[in-house]
């Protein structure tokens, strides 16, 4: 072995380190060279990457704007293109570096810069969980009502990247009617404030186009977030049905009548995976429960809850119970939260899919899947939104059995089929990413994905941004 200095044979090494100067640039501790740190970022919380290698190239954790300004240059000197990522929480594979690249991860930029309680509003980086959000609000009496299931993990970037929705979206919308401005860093390193973040007023607000763009136009920065009173009072209740028909009869009810803050189905094999942590246990024949929630002024939120109680006796619900206080208000929230890890309980491989269709179209939506899961001898549990028609279907398979996963994968497709055919679109807030942008063709002309490509070619004209993602391959 040859001779080397003391400290020789580390600083030859390090001289032979191809990112050294990006190290030195921004800090060593910033850059993730290893394999063992790469292939932490070669998945999201979906496992729906097209087969292959995706562990990135490079991993960089960004604690800045400068960082990510510095990021993008350097994959730009390299030749690579550059993944921007959140908390990794995503469901449909939209940080997934598919066949490498650079990971450029905003988890890290975690400033609140001003609460302003007078005009309601919130500024602040996207590495905040969209938990630290919404407690920055309540400090205030304040609401931000967006609320993915995964908010205490979930970045506030990645929901601002994915229009990320929730359980209050019937009454409240999505992250995109929360967004009052945002600052992005494009292709080329240059930062850009767009709605009330822009330096100057700009003729065309861009910020509707950066919100659900999913990385694909640039890397937001900042964001300028609406904040509401919090409600004063909340009522918070859980019906169980014998019939999935009577279920969303009630849902039919309801909304012409009045706008509730929750209303959630779950169908019976939900039920099935999630029995035990239910406060109030699922009668035997439970077929189908709705959580529903009304808030508001205190009498209001009395006399909502009043009629939907009505409404669900009507219906001939088995079950009925309200929450009493706000301990139980939060475990049958939780008793939601859970539906979508609980059904690994029931099979080992789980395609999580995020469908939407006319309010009216519900319960035929329902029917075709269960008729396509009998066809295709999957399992397909049913959950979600109703109130705002966006439903997650499962395909449930067991991950050893190729055939099973096979016949999941074709009876989803049929199930997007369908989707289509009553009026819907096959994602309302999990993304499409790589996941089902190979999809997008059911839904969308070759003239409407043609702007899209435009659109994306106006912001990236050298294609640099995700990569192989929401735009299908061919044309
Ligand atoms: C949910 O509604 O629980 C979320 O969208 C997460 C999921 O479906 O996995
Ligand atoms: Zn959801």
């Amino acid at each position: 072995m040859e001779d080397l200095e003391p400290g020789a044979a580390v600083l030859s090494l390090f001289s032979r380190d191809p990112y050294r100067k990006l190290k030195r640039r921004i800090g060593a501790h910033k850059v993730l060279d290893r394999d063992e740190d790469r292939l932490v970022y070669a998945v999201d919380a979906s496992y729906t990457a097209p087969p292959g290698n995706h562990d990135p190239d490079l991993v960089i954790l960004c604690e800045s704007t400068e960082d990510v300004i510095e990021a993008v240059l350097f994959a730009r000197e390299q030749g690579l293109p550059i993944v921007p990522r959140g908390a990794g929480t995503g469901m449909s594979a939209g940080s997934v570096p598919l066949g490498g690249g650079i990971v450029v991860v905003t988890e890290k930029m975690r400033k609140v810069f001003e609460v302003n309680a007078n005009e309601r509003w919130l500024h602040c980086e996207p590495g905040l969980t969209t938990e630290d959000v919404k407690q920055a609000a309540a400090k205030h009496r304040l609401l931000y009502p967006p609320d993915p299931s995964s908010y205490r993990i979930s970045s506030i970037g990645g929901n601002v990247a994915e229009n990320a929705g929730g359980l209050r979206c019937v009454k409240y919308g999505t992250t995109k009617d929360y967004v009052l401005g945002l600052k992005y860093v494009d292709h080329e390193g240059t930062v850009h404030g767009t709605g009330v973040l822009a330096d100057e007023p700009t003729p065309l607000d861009l910020t509707p186009m950066i919100i659900g763009s999913e990385g694909l136009f640039g890397i937001v920065v900042e964001m300028k977030l609406a904040l509401i009173p919090a409600p004063k009072a909340t009522r918070t209740l859980i019906a169980h049905f014998a019939e999935t028909a009577q279920a969303i009869a009630t849902i039919h009810t309801i909304l012409p009548e009045l706008v509730p803050s929750v209303l959630e189905f779950m169908d019976a094999s939900v039920i099935e995976a999630i029995r035990g942590h239910d406060p109030y246990p699922f009668p035997d024949g439970t077929q189908a429960a709705l959580l529903i929630e009304t808030d508001g002024e205190r009498d209001v939120c009395e006399r909502e809850a009043e009629r939907i109680l009505e409404v669900l006796q009507e219906a001939g619900a088995l079950e009925i119970h309200t929450a009493s206080d706000e301990a139980e208000r939060e475990r049958l929230w939780e008793l939601r939260r859970l539906v979508s890890p609980s059904l690994s309980r029931l099979a080992s491989g789980k395609m999580n899919e995020d469908v939407v269709v006319p309010i009216g179209r519900l319960g035929d939506l329902i029917d075709r899947v269960a008729l396509i899961a009998d066809q295709y001898d999957t399992r397909i549990p049913i959950y979600g939104h109703a109130g705002d028609g966006n439903l997650h279907l499962n395909g449930m398979y067991d991950a050893d059995d190729h055939k099973a996963a096979t016949r999941a994968h074709d009876a989803i497709v049929q199930c997007f089929k369908a989707t289509v055919e009553l009026g819907g679109t096959i994602s309302g807030e999990h993304g499409i990413g790589a996941a089902k942008n190979r999809y997008m063709n059911l839904q969308f002309s070759q003239d409407e994905i043609d702007v899209l490509r435009a659109m994306k070619s106006a912001f990236d004209p050298e294609l640099v941004f995700n990569p192989n993602k929401v735009l299908p391959h061919s044309r």
